[in-house]
């Protein structure tokens, strides 16, 4: 068996994909985690359907295409229901298994993923691919949207591509919880991940393409007053999520969708929160996976000398 990608519809030809001819819960040899790499970089997003995962296993299959990611994790930690930090809890499910009452905390966290983001754009390194798994999901409402960030920038005239060039976003943990008016963090989990900056256009190191990097984390253009930069965020995040730019995704139990965090963004989409949502996410981190353990091999995690 080998990894087969073709468009997902005529709509999104170099953007998504629908991956068949593997299986998720088998070893990822080398060969194939450069196949995924390269259908990663031809399209944005990939999508598998039919491959319901244990925890283990989806840690297992992350595990292969890099280094994970803790994300906000490491700024809260509502609770953990899950068996592994690096697996976050992307569900309306509590402690007890119940759905979780509206007031409940993490409900932010899930109104929060309804905003244009990329996964972690708020620490340096970044987030890489992020692995989200469905296992149970409502009839309606709920999709997940990911928007084409390449085909973002293709589109902006020479003009407006001139103006972005050089300039520098912050970006901030804790800023589209603010926004929300969730405000409840002591100065630690304030102080816990510190803003970093990007580039308002970066070259994706996969394909060569350049592509706008925005989204919710974002809080202010550096150099510029608040309001300057807010507002051009806010116009490009307008732009870049025109629906043409747009891949919905109408989940299926099973389904595993891997996602570019470096040139794409992503929302879920309302639901009734009354209704269980339960998916899983892992996510890599932006880093080379043979540098990673290369420099493991040199520096043995707990001192094994
Ligand atoms: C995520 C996320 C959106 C959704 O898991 O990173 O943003 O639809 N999820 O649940
Ligand atoms: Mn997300």
């Amino acid at each position: 068996m080998s990894l087969e990608v073709v468009p997902i519809d005529a709509a999104h030809p170099d953007f998504v994909g629908l991956a068949s001819g593997i299986d998720l819960t088998a070893p990822v040899s080398e060969q194939l985690a450069c196949a995924i790499d390269a259908a990663m970089n031809r399209y944005a997003v990939l999508v598998f359907r039919g491959q319901p995962l244990t925890q283990d296993q989806q840690l297992v299959f992350a595990r292969s295409l890099g280094p994970l990611d803790l994300g906000f994790k490491r700024v809260a930690r509502p609770h953990a229901r899950l068996a592994y930090q690096e697996l976050a809890d992307i569900s309306n499910v509590d402690e007890s298994g119940q759905i979780a009452d509206r007031a409940h905390r993490r409900i932010v966290g899930n109104l929060a993923n309804q905003l244009w983001h990329s996964d972690s754009s708020f620490q340096q390194p970044a987030a890489r691919y992020s692995m989200l798994h469905a296992v149970v999901v409502p009839e309606s409402g709920g999709e997940t949207e990911y928007a084409d960030m390449r085909a973002a920038w293709d589109a902006l005239e020479p003009r407006e591509q001139r103006e972005l060039e050089g300039l520098e976003a912050e970006h901030y943990a804790l800023h589209s919880r603010f926004l929300l008016g969730d405000t409840d963090y002591s100065d630690e989990q304030r102080n816990a991940l510190p803003p970093v900056r990007w580039p308002l256009v970066r070259e994706h190191a996969g394909s060569g393409r350049r592509h706008l990097f925005i989204g919710a984390h974002a809080t202010h253009i550096a150099d510029r007053t608040l309001a300057e930069g807010r507002v051009l965020l806010m116009d490009l995040l307008e732009h870049a999520t025109a629906r043409r730019f747009v891949y919905s995704h109408r989940w299926q139990p099973g389904d595993l969708v891997i996602w570019d965090n470096r040139c794409t963004l992503h929302r879920g989409r309302r639901h009734d929160l009354s209704v269980r949502r339960e998916l899983r996410r892992a996510t890599t981190v932006d880093i080379d996976r043979h540098a990673a353990s290369q420099a493991e091999q040199l520096e043995p995690a707990h001192g094994v000398r």
